[in-house]
């Protein structure tokens, strides 16, 4: 990475063939917490990691600082796991150690989205796992950043006893019991002091605004809650 060249630029240019949504400010901000984050102690966690936009700008910081894994859990669904809803709208669906674990059932997604800016990723890729494996060994990440398929408990499962998290960013499963309880599985491993995100808060998902109300601004467990950009939250664990 080069030291002259604004930050900003360089993560442009990362992510800019990588399918996705998370825009730049929000990429830029969980790169700064990220790297500001690297004098405590513990790695960085993101649930929900699609073909690896927010994974790169983290994974960058985590090179540039020296400190830290980044450690992605994602069901990473295939294009067979997707179906059609009777109302003309997708979900999918992943069997996960012989569980179904299903997404986008509670907001499902429009046929325009989904014909828009999924489907096309199964036409580049076999599948989305390939899609952020090939992003994160593009940017020399690959022994910085690894991959799980599957949900956060599964990925507990087989985390190491020690695992320390110095930054969780959510933006998995959007459902008021799926948020609130991934914050409760993180709270287990997330050190005093480091800091958890949320994509989509204040937005348009009432599930993810009501867990962090609930959990997070009106817990004493955390301090500095912030929403940082359009659909960023953060917020430090006291
Ligand atoms: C909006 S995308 C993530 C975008 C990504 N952070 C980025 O910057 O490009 C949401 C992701 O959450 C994943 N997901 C949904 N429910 C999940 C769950 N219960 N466990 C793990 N991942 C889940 C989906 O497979 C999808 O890849």
């Amino acid at each position: 990475m080069s030291p002259t060249k604004p930050i900003t630029t360089q993560i442009e240019e990362a992510v800019q063939d990588i399918p996705g949504w998370s825009p730049i400010d929000q990429l830029l901000t969980l790169f700064t917490l990220a790297y500001t984050s690297a004098d405590l102690d513990g790695d960085i966690l993101e649930l929900g990691s699609w073909c690896g936009r927010s994974a790169v700008a983290l994974g960058m910081a985590a090179k540039l600082s020296g400190k830290g894994k980044v450690h992605c859990v994602d069901l990473f669904p295939e294009k067979n796991d997707w179906f059609k809803n009777e109302d003309g709208t997708y979900s999918f669906a992943v069997n996960i150690e012989g569980r179904l674990v299903g997404a986008y059932g509670e907001q499902t997604v429009w046929a325009e989205p989904y014909e828009r800016d999924i489907a096309p990723v199964y036409e580049r890729f076999a599948g989305t796992l390939e899609a952020f494996t090939t992003s994160i060994s593009n940017n020399g990440l690959s022994n910085l950043v690894s991959s799980v398929k599957g949900d956060l408990m599964s990925f507990l499962k087989i985390a190491p006893k020690s695992l320390k998290v110095r930054l969780a960013f959510i933006d998995g499963d959007h459902s008021y019991e799926a948020v609130s309880n991934d914050i409760a599985l993180i709270e287990g491993s997330l050190i005093h002091g480091g800091w958890i995100c949320f994509d989509d808060a204040f937005s348009s998902y009432k599930g993810v605004n009501d867990a962090i109300q609930k959990h997070i601004i009106d817990s004493d467990n955390y301090e500095f809650c912030q929403q940082m950009t359009r659909k960023l939250f953060v917020a430090r664990r006291r």
